[in-house]
């Protein structure tokens, strides 16, 4: 009996502190052995509770939707040289889940399939072409003595993001695959990754015979996309990056560069995978009050020069609970077609954020709006209509100075009729009788 009491609590204990509760996600490999060679990263994901239902990409029993409802949280793809998937699973079903607000990883690598390719361009990057390999002739591993295609990037080459990349204090990474590339003009996609000056996207087995595609900074190495629904799709060239053999591997520049026991991958690929799988970075509009200074309701209408006060809590997700969100530099606008009022809100503590304004001496319907889009951070946007009137006829001033003329010729006009009426009523002309 004690021992049936005691195993209930330790499965409640356990049950708690797994953060992730049982998310269903689906990892389409290429072959059973990605398995074995990522194991690392696939442990890890298990012990945080994840629930990863391995597959073959092209088993030919592959659903992601059913009824019209997502049977998963989360897609992993480390099956780059897919071709077509199986079952009912394609790019168009991928995107789908996408707009349903399903996160998606993918890795590839120098002999990425058509199906990735595909899947890439609806996330708005692109896949160099089939063979095409980074080639960095200054920063590749040592232990690469062939083409130089083993590169090794340098942390501060990591997007500006504690919240997607972790600390950027990291060991070099580790890459071998090939080079994405992504629409600078593009405000969705980030680039996570971009490899050095010297890098250079091509097929190292071609004779130069045209430009490589992608060269220097632009060839990213990995990218990612948050979607207007915030969904959130990270695509990485080398699938290489995530493995064992990336995670545990020494690293050591080129040309007598510094040894380092270990290279960064493991804390990068395991931030990056906490970001996409929405562990971090996941904020959302709690409450939104607004009212005059010095009341409690909001009016059903404001009049124009009311000050007004509104405040805003954020909240933030952490495990699975929500704390409050604290920053510095969540603006307010004051909208009518264009903005009237902006600016930067007073965090007051607990997440929760004031702004207090004068509303301007203009009339018509206004939107109090929040719109704070921040790398790496979910979009925040939120908006509340409120009218604002002009003054009753009652409210005005009774005597306006600038009306001064028109009053002083309202009254003198007044004085001039009843003095005129005195002097019409009573003047007796004095005419002198005529002789009769
Ligand atoms: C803004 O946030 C409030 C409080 O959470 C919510 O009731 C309202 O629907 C949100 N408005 C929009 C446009 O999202």
């Amino acid at each position: 009996m004690n021992l049936r009491i005691s195993l209930l609590a330790v499965f409640c204990i356990f049950a708690l502190t797994s953060a992730v509760k049982n998310s269903p996600t689906l990892v389409l490999l290429d072959n059973l052995a990605i398995k074995e060679t990522h194991s690392i990263f696939f442990k890890w994901m298990q012990d945080k509770g994840y629930n990863l239902q391995y597959k073959l990409a092209d088993d030919a029993n592959l659903v992601l939707t059913k009824y019209g409802e997502a049977l998963y949280d989360h897609l992993i793809i480390f099956a780059p040289s897919v071709e077509e998937f199986g079952g009912s699973l394609s790019v168009e079903a991928i995107t789908e889940f996408i707009d349903q607000g399903g996160n998606v990883l993918v890795a590839g690598s120098s002999n990425s399939g058509d199906a990735l390719r595909e899947l890439a361009s609806e996330c708005g990057f692109e896949v160099d072409e089939d063979g095409a390999t980074v080639i960095d002739h200054l920063n590749y591993d040592t232990s690469d003595s062939g083409h130089h295609t083993k590169i090794v990037a340098d942390s501060d080459n990591l997007i500006n993001s504690q919240v997607i990349v972790g600390s950027k204090k990291v060991s070099p990474l580790l890459y071998q695959g090939t080079g994405l590339i992504a629409d600078p003009e593009n405000p969705l996609v980030l680039r996570l990754l971009t490899s050095s000056s010297s890098a250079y996207s091509y097929n190292p087995d071609q004779s130069i015979k045209d430009y490589p595609h992608a060269v220097g900074k632009n060839t990213l190495l990995i990218a990612a996309l948050q979607a207007r629904n915030n969904a959130r799709v990270l695509f990485s060239g080398s699938l290489y990056f995530f493995s064992d053999e990336a995670f545990t591997s020494p690293v050591q520049k080129s040309q007598g560069g510094k040894k380092f026991d270990k290279s960064g991958n493991e804390e990068v690929a395991k931030s990056m995978a906490q970001w996409v799988f929405k562990e971090n970075g996941v904020i959302r509009v709690s409450s939104v009050s607004h009212n005059k200074i010095g009341e409690q309701q909001p009016p059903a209408a404001y009049t124009i020069m009311e000050d007004v006060i509104y405040t805003i809590t954020v909240e933030q997700l952490s495990g699975d609970k929500w704390i409050p969100y604290e920053a510095n530099d969540m603006q307010l606008e004051f909208v009518r077609i264009d903005p009237f009022v902006r600016m930067t809100m007073t965090p007051s503590g607990y997440g929760r954020y004031e702004a207090r304004f004068k509303i301007p001496d203009v009339y018509g319907v206004y939107q109090f709006k929040v719109d704070y889009n921040r790398i790496g951070l979910t979009h925040l946007y939120n908006t509340t209509q409120v009218s604002v009137r002009p003054l009753e006829h009652t409210q005005y001033e009774r005597f306006i100075p600038s009306a001064y003329p028109y009053y002083i010729s309202a009254f003198s006009m007044m004085g001039g009729v009843f003095v005129f009426s005195f002097v019409f009523l009573h003047y007796k002309e004095n005419v002198k009788s005529k002789p009769e």
